[in-house]
């Protein structure tokens, strides 16, 4: 008996990390006010308002017991994305990439060339704008110093500890080797 219980619990356990790291799919109702048009204005807000929750929660964690820490929940970084912007404004938000850490987060073809000009005009010195396909909206993210702590150099920008736990939750991480300002990705909403 004790026995079923604990693998029902690992079993809920592991439904809750998957849910945090997928894209939340959004509910017939909310569909709907995702295909009417939507400005580009309301889009660039709600990557916006993204992008701050993202850094506010990272800050926020490290500050509480470093980047090791931070890392703890499965992805601290990806749920609050993913899940409660998502659901708030009935729209798919998430995070692609070129390398990813969570292999979830890969890039498809569009979007790995939009990557790649992207890391040509940082090396330009334009500056990025965003980007609307007939089915999403993309803005880049650029890396700061503070990404650095957990996607920066090994050995010089990461602590061990915090090394350790990536390739803990993370074997076949890719997300590492980055300076500042370099494309590490982009928010991407679905907006038909
Ligand atoms: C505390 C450690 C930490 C910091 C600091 C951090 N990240 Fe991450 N990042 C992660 C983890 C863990 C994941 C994997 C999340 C998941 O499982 O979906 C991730 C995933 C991502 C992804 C999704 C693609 C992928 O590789 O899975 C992007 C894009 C990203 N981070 C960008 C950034 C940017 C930009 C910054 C700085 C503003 C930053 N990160 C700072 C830990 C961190």
């Amino acid at each position: 008996m004790k026995k079923i219980i604990l693998i029902a619990s690992v079993f809920l356990l592991a439904v809750q990390c998957s849910e945090n790291q997928s894209e939340t799919s959004v509910s017939p109702t909310q569909t709907k006010t995702a295909t009417t048009e939507i400005s580009t204005d309301s889009l660039k807000n709600y990557a916006g308002e993204t992008k701050k929750l993202l850094v506010k929660n990272l800050t926020q964690k490290i500050e509480e017991g470093g980047a090791e820490n931070a890392l703890e929940f499965c992805n601290i970084e990806a749920m609050p994305l993913t899940k409660s912007m998502s659901e708030k404004h009935g729209l798919q938000i998430s995070r692609v990439t070129d390398k990813p850490r969570n292999s979830s987060n890969l890039a498809n073809d569009e979007e790995l060339k939009l990557i790649e000009k992207y890391k040509q005009q940082i090396l330009a010195g334009e500056t990025l704008a965003p980007t609307r396909t007939a089915t999403h909206y993309y803005e880049p993210l650029v890396t700061n110093a503070m990404c650095l702590q957990c996607h920066g150099e090994k050995g010089k920008n990461i602590q061990t500890k915090t090394l350790e736990k990536i390739a803990q939750l993370y074997p076949n991480d890719l997300a590492t080797g980055y300076k500042e300002n370099e494309v590490r990705g982009l928010i991407s909403i679905k907006t038909n």
